[in-house]
């Protein structure tokens, strides 16, 4: 069958998967192919068991799977057959050099620029979609304008800005789409073919484009933003602790002045993921970089409150529970970053889990759907850890649960038959503050919350 678009994706990953499987699905006449250096991976899209969870994807996997979206190992051939390139690869934090804790790792990201160099035999759109730090499509333009015969590249910015657990929905019903091109006739017809395909199904008023830098500034601008609410109501909940408000209350009232709004305002035990602490790091970086220091200071204080608000529920852990943890059991609920993903990535589980450790406590670990990705995070960690699916049975002879995901299974457990279980006196620290804290108080239990009175009996 002859496809109308050949459109190719390098890196099958938590973006190339699901924004490749939903423009397979919108699209019936493009073919769409994914490839990574990871075979794995690969035979994982290929199969039942799909290499991440995300509500919904299954379903619109299956449906195109094998009809016009395809998922191999075939880098060369893929560059080769498709003359329009979605680049998805990893762009971590780099751990080794100059800038390391704090800038881009490009190393994945040259390395595809080259490969679509050498592969290349006809020209090509190149899309970044992977978050990257300012000017990096200058440099993807340089490699690949080291070009043979006649063959030319456009490289676009379009930056993804979905967010794991609501993935497909927000991949189907996007708040924008955002381009971002060079002001030459080939950029602009290039951004005219990306602006085809997401209208497709996305309203047009909600395609917007821009100059290709501030495409990319946005991006890490975006996700700075959104960590700064947290970090701001967080630093906040801090304060209520010590006053006896209420953070919820403050959110509300504070969230409802339309000038502000309500979303991203929910105290937490910090957030995790796998982007907003290296983006905002990156973009801190940048600005060291151009001696905006006082720039730079402040988005780093996002991040620094973060992990202070991951070590202040430990230390609250701590002081409440007799100053010592040693040989107590301590049940995990909840080890994923956030709802509905069974991505662990810079989840706080995993520090708190390590904290908790040094305080040589024990740590029953359960979760719906990352237990797989907790015990790879766990290995080589010295201490003791189990890992249970049943949040019954894992908080069994515990002293105390934390809560640090908020899956909603956790909001209606049947708590009085936990706590019949328990060890006395048994604490619930919620991190996410979603159970009931006056009705688990009442079974017995001590309430820590976040950013609220505790309820303890003395
Ligand atoms: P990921 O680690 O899940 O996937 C990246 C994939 O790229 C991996 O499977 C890896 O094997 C593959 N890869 C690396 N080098 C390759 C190469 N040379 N050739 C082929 N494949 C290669 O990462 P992710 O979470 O999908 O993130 C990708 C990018 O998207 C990052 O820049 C990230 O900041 C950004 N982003 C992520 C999210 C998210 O929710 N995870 C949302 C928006 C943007
Ligand atoms: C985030 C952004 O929301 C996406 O727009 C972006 O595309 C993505 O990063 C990315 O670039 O990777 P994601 O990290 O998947 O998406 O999930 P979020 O819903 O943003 O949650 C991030 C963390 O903040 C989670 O740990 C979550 O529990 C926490 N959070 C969120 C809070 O603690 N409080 C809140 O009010 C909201």
């Amino acid at each position: 069958m002859k496809f109308k678009k050949n459109i190719l994706c390098i890196g099958a990953g938590y973006v190339g998967g699901p924004t490749m499987a939903m423009i397979a699905y919108k699209c019936p006449p493009y073919r769409v192919t994914v490839v990574d250096i990871n075979p794995s991976r690969i035979a994982e899209w290929n199969s039942d068991d799909l290499p991440i969870y995300e509500p919904g994807l299954d379903e619109i996997v299956k449906a195109t799977r094998g009809k016009n979206l395809f998922f191999s190992t075939d880098i060369e051939g893929g560059i080769r057959d498709n003359d329009i390139i979605f680049v998805s690869v990893n762009t971590p934090t780099k751990t080794f050099g100059a800038g390391a804790g704090m800038a881009a790792d490009l190393q994945y990201w040259e390395k595809t620029a080259r490969q679509i160099l050498q592969y290349s035999e006809s020209s090509k759109i190149v899309i970044e979609k992977s978050t990257l730090p300012v000017k990096t499509a200058l440099a993807m333009e340089k490699i690949l304008n080291y070009t043979k015969n006649s063959v030319s590249f456009d490289v676009l910015s379009n930056p993804e800005f979905l967010a794991e657990g609501s993935a497909v929905k927000d991949l189907e019903n996007p708040d924008r789409i955002l381009i971002g091109c060079r002001d030459t006739k080939s950029g602009l017809a290039a951004r005219e073919t990306l602006v085809e395909i997401y209208a497709n199904w996305v309203p047009r008023e909600k395609i917007i484009t821009s100059n290709i830098w501030s495409s990319e500034l946005s991006k890490i601008v975006s996700n700075a933003f959104l960590a700064q609410r947290i970090s701001s109501i967080n630093a906040i909940s801090a304060l209520c602790e010590k006053t006896d408000a209420d953070i919820t209350e403050v959110s509300k009232a504070v969230g409802m002045d339309s000038r502000i709004g309500s979303k991203f305002l929910s105290a937490s035990v910090g957030f995790g993921g796998s982007c907003f602490k290296k983006d905002i790091l990156n973009l801190v970086y940048l600005c060291q970089h151009y001696s905006l220091h006082e720039v730079a200071d402040y988005w780093e204080s996002v991040v620094r409150i973060n992990q202070y608000q991951q070590e202040r529920f430990i230390l609250n852990m701590l002081t409440t529970m007799f100053n010592t943890l040693a040989g107590k059991r301590i049940c995990l609920f909840g080890f994923a970053f956030k709802a509905n993903t069974g991505d662990t990535r810079e989840s706080p589980a995993i520090y708190i889990t390590r904290r908790l450790l040094e305080e040589k406590a024990e740590i029953v670990i359960t979760d719906p759907k990352a237990l797989k990705n907790a015990k790879a995070d766990m290995t080589g960690m010295e201490g003791k850890v189990s890992f249970v699916e049943d949040p019954y049975k894992a908080a069994e002879g515990c002293h105390a649960i934390a809560i640090l995901t908020e899956w909603d299974v956790y909001r209606n457990l049947d708590f009085q038959k936990i706590y019949d279980t328990m060890t006395k006196p048994a604490s619930i620290f919620d991190g996410r503050n979603i159970i009931d804290h006056k009705r688990c108080f009442d079974i017995g239990f001590n309430v820590y919350p976040t950013g609220k009175p505790a309820l303890t009996h003395s």
